[in-house]
């Protein structure tokens, strides 16, 4: 029961990450107030947690509804604890050299403005807490290894991700008088509806998609299984938890080691240039390799 008597906010909590991380917190004690603009999903959410989880409607790209989301809990649960920023959709597709001013802007409202005001929103509730007790609030975003290099996202996700990990290192800095911790989980590949709803893939196509998902995600990387929204929930409860309490201004990165390097480096099915010059008589690739 790490959390009993913590407060903790999470949006995008209807699906996904958000929703492992709801239960995975309510579940060790702590009383979650969880968001999303997907009602359904997040009053059956609540529901069933015999009254550990409270939902509270929340569209993250209204910065009116952050606030009243952070003021409702906190009036109802005497502060805030924990704050997980999660809430995200896959954005704008076009390349930079198409993208629209205004599909620029929705996108970096959604995914990098969100993050900003729950943080600014939020902690006038969590300055209070004492921090002998909680071992300071903890606030966690969710940024992506699509935040760390090209390739994983379109570009403007991308770039909003990279402006998350930079926010939570300054917010850390801001944030820190006051015993307030900031950190971000990088997830790798992992298999929610993230995929299927920034594509906008058929109802009927769903299930093949997430196959398809799970298959592609578990080559891609040395550890060979598809990322499950409870990895991503895992750390997150760490992060939030006293555990990680010499951790601010960092990131986690939890991708099953898709970012670690070159891919010959870790699969035997794929040769690297040492290898090709072995096999050209150059020597055994096994031995001490030159630096390159
Ligand atoms: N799945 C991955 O591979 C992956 C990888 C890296 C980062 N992420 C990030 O993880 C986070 C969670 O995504 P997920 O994979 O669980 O996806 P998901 O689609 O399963 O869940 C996202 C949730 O956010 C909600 N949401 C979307 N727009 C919202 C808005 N404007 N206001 C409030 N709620 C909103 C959705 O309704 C949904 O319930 C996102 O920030 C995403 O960018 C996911």
């Amino acid at each position: 029961m790490r959390f009993a008597n913590k407060v903790a906010i999470v949006t995008g909590a209807a699906s996904g990450i958000g929703k492992a991380a709801t239960l995975k917190l309510a579940s060790e004690g702590a009383h979650v107030f969880a968001s999303d603009i997907d009602e359904a999903g997040g009053r059956a959410l609540g529901e069933a947690s015999n009254g550990r989880i409270d939902f509270i409607r929340c569209d993250v790209c209204e910065p009116s509804d952050i606030k009243a989301l952070m003021d409702a809990a906190a009036a109802a649960a005497g502060g805030i604890d924990i704050l997980f920023n999660n809430a995200a959709a896959g954005g704008a597709r076009p390349p930079i050299d198409e993208i629209e001013p205004e599909e620029w802007d929705a996108t970096m409202n959604l995914i990098l403005r969100s993050v900003a005001m729950g943080i600014r929103y939020a902690v006038p509730h969590m300055k209070g807490r004492p921090a002998t007790r909680t071992g300071g609030a903890s606030i966690i975003n969710t940024a992506s290894v699509a935040a760390l290099g090209a390739g994983y996202s379109p570009t403007t996700y991308a770039v909003a991700k990279a402006g998350v990990l930079h926010l939570t290192k300054v917010a850390a800095t801001d944030l820190a008088r006051y015993g307030i911790r900031v950190n971000a989980i990088c997830p790798g590949f992992i298999n929610t509806n993230i995929f299927t709803s920034s594509l906008e893939v058929p109802e009927a196509s769903k299930a093949a998609a997430k196959a398809v998902i799970a298959d592609m995600s578990a080559a891609a990387q040395p550890v060979a299984r598809g990322g499950q929204p409870q990895d991503i929930a895992n750390a997150a409860a760490y992060l939030a938890s006293e555990e990680s309490s010499f951790m601010t201004g960092t990131h986690m990165l939890v991708d099953g080691g898709l970012t670690i390097g070159q891919r010959h480096a870790w699969d035997p099915e794929t040769p690297g240039l040492f290898d090709a010059l072995t096999a050209m008589g150059g020597g055994d690739a096994n031995a001490a390799a030159p630096a390159a």
